[in-house]
């Protein structure tokens, strides 16, 4: 049995509102994902939901609900917007499930058995917003906490500690000897200075029932519940597990697991090939997580990924000052090929990126309307107007241009860069676009003598359309089906071997023509 590409977004906290930041990085996503299985790759696309802990339990508290019903509810808004953004998730998780819940308290169990764990009184700073203790080094010069930690009380209270210094040495050499562990190579060197220039704490693995009860019981210690970070750092490993993945299965072997009978033909998942995420819970993903997994006796994943944060008109987004930008607003606008592929381009994985209306609809205008959209219609209008939709004699004059954008293309894609990879494509559409004008088939037409150059054209351009669309399919995956069907192709745009030049028959007829991203500019009739 192959093992499959397994590649996770991160889990985005129940309560929170579905912003342009959560859609970014499942976009993104599903753009290697698509980009994976178009080139031939089996690939298992993980995303789902955080739900346990205190900003749950209170955000269900003030709607007047119970947790889970509170959780049941929004989760279907989340599910909502996977579709709307045309995800192609394998599997969407929710650390409410008892699939999860089973699997974190097996390796509960295994690690307290082991020895990781020990109980000690913490008396100290608590940020009940991001659920996590703050030492004195958290302070900013002036003495004072981050307003991102919202309210940050005085507390102490026993716990279960995870000791972590043991495994620092080892970290550090991982992180040195697998450059690709984690990317950008910045979040990496980031990681790698705050190893070497801090002795690592122990990590509070537990909360108090009495004074959360809204989360997974610590199953050797019923006054506890766990903390919300290692109950969904987990769940990478409990969806593989409940696929059958026989390395998560075989760890947990002894420890209680209740497994349910995986629901489907076992998968071989672990070790997750990316974990993308974005850049505030790096030191989570690569820091606690590595050594979550060396402790319960399984491999590491091969990379996280890190990418920027978006802000809007130059500021951070807030729901309580209205500066966010709503996808699913955008997407029944503008259409959600129009969404994907702005973000997309707009921001390489990695740096921050700045949303304006105005850049979104200047591109929109520029590259989709008159960069992609005019080409292909006056190619297939022009093929529809001269020829009857009939696909003339192969002529291989933009073959060239079209080898070199489709190789560069490919390679992009596969390293992950989707920035790069548009700007390949729209080098060649900006290519043909001038083809056109230079050889000007509107004016051929008019002259019988030139019917044969005219058939040359015509072919380049039909066949332009039609790679244009398999190497578009990943991030603009309706348009380049649109395309097709205007071409009058049946099959799917899904499939990277088809990006080889020559594949339109002469003879073939294709569809009808018909504009892919209609102008927005101007005023209405
Ligand atoms: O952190 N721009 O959940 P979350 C880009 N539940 N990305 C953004 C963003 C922005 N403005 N705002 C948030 C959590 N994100 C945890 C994760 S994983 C085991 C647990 C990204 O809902 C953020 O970086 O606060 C994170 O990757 C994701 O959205 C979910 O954030
Ligand atoms: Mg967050």
């Amino acid at each position: 049995m192959s093992k499959a590409f397994y590649i996770t977004t991160a889990i985005d906290y129940v309560n929170g509102h579905p912003h342009l930041g959560h859609a970014y990085e499942k976009v993104i996503t599903d753009v290697i994902v698509r980009a994976r299985r178009s080139l031939g790759e089996e690939v298992f696309f993980l995303t789902g939901l955080d739900e346990h802990g205190q900003k749950v339990q209170q955000s269900a508290d003030a709607a007047g609900k119970a947790a889970q019903a509170y959780c049941d509810e929004l989760a279907e808004s989340w599910k909502a917007l996977a579709a709307k953004l045309g995800l192609t998730n394998n599997d969407f998780i929710r650390t409410t499930e008892q699939r999860h819940k089973s699997i974190v308290q097996a390796a509960l169990t295994k690690l307290h058995n082991a020895g990781h764990f020990y109980k000690a009184t913490y008396k100290g700073f608590y940020s009940t917003k991001e659920e996590t203790f703050l030492t004195d080094r958290d302070r900013r010069p002036d003495g004072t906490f981050d307003p991102s930690y919202g309210e940050v009380i005085e507390l102490e209270e026993e716990n279960y500690y995870f000791k972590l210094q043991v495994h620092q040495q080892w970290l550090i050499e991982h992180i040195e000897s697998h450059p690709e562990f984690i990317s950008p190579s910045y979040r990496r060197n980031e990681v790698l200075g705050f190893l070497k220039n801090n002795v690592l704490e122990d990590l509070c693995i537990t909360r108090p029932a009495a004074r959360l009860t809204w989360g997974i019981p610590l199953p050797f210690d019923n006054d506890y519940v766990t903390y919300v970070w290692f109950d969904a750092l987990t769940n990478y490993v409990s969806a593989a597990g409940a696929h059958g993945d026989p390395v998560v299965l075989k760890a947990f072997e002894g420890v209680g697991l209740t497994t349910q009978t995986p629901r489907l033909t076992p998968q071989n998942l672990w070790p997750a090939d990316v974990h993308v995420i974005g850049k505030d819970i790096v030191r989570f993903h690569s820091v606690y997580w590595p050594i979550m997994l060396k402790a319960m006796e399984l491999p590491l994943p091969k990379q996280v990924l890190a990418h920027g944060w978006w802000m809007k008109d130059s500021q951070k987004m807030s729901k309580t000052t209205g500066n966010v930008v709503d996808p699913i607003a955008v997407i029944e606008e503008w259409g959600l090929d129009a969404f994907r592929y702005y973000v997309v381009r707009e921001l390489d994985i990695g740096p921050d990126g700045n949303w304006t209306d105005a850049g979104f609809q200047a591109r929109y205008h520029a590259e989709l309307a008159n960069g992609l959209g005019n080409l292909v219609n006056r190619a297939l209008s022009m093929l529809k107007r001269y020829r009857q939709g009939v696909v003339p004699n192969r002529s291989d004059e933009l073959a060239q241009d079209a080898t070199q954008a489709a190789r560069e293309t490919i390679d992009h894609y596969r390293r992950h860069r989707l920035q790069q990879a548009l700007q390949s494509i729209w080098s060649w559409v900006t290519r043909a676009n001038q083809y056109v004008d230079q050889t000007a088939p509107f004016k051929l037409a008019k002259d019988p003598a030139q019917a044969a150059r005219l058939d040359e054209i015509l072919y380049n351009l039909a066949e332009t359309c039609r790679l244009l669309a398999v190497l578009l399919w990943p991030v603009l995956p309706t348009t380049a089906g649109k395309i097709f069907a205007q071409l009058g192709i049946s099959e799917s745009p899904d499939r990277m071997t088809a990006a080889t030049w020559g594949g339109l028959s002469p003879g073939h007829t294709i569809g009808g023509a018909a504009p892919l991203f209609p102008r927005r500019d101007q005023p209405a009739k």
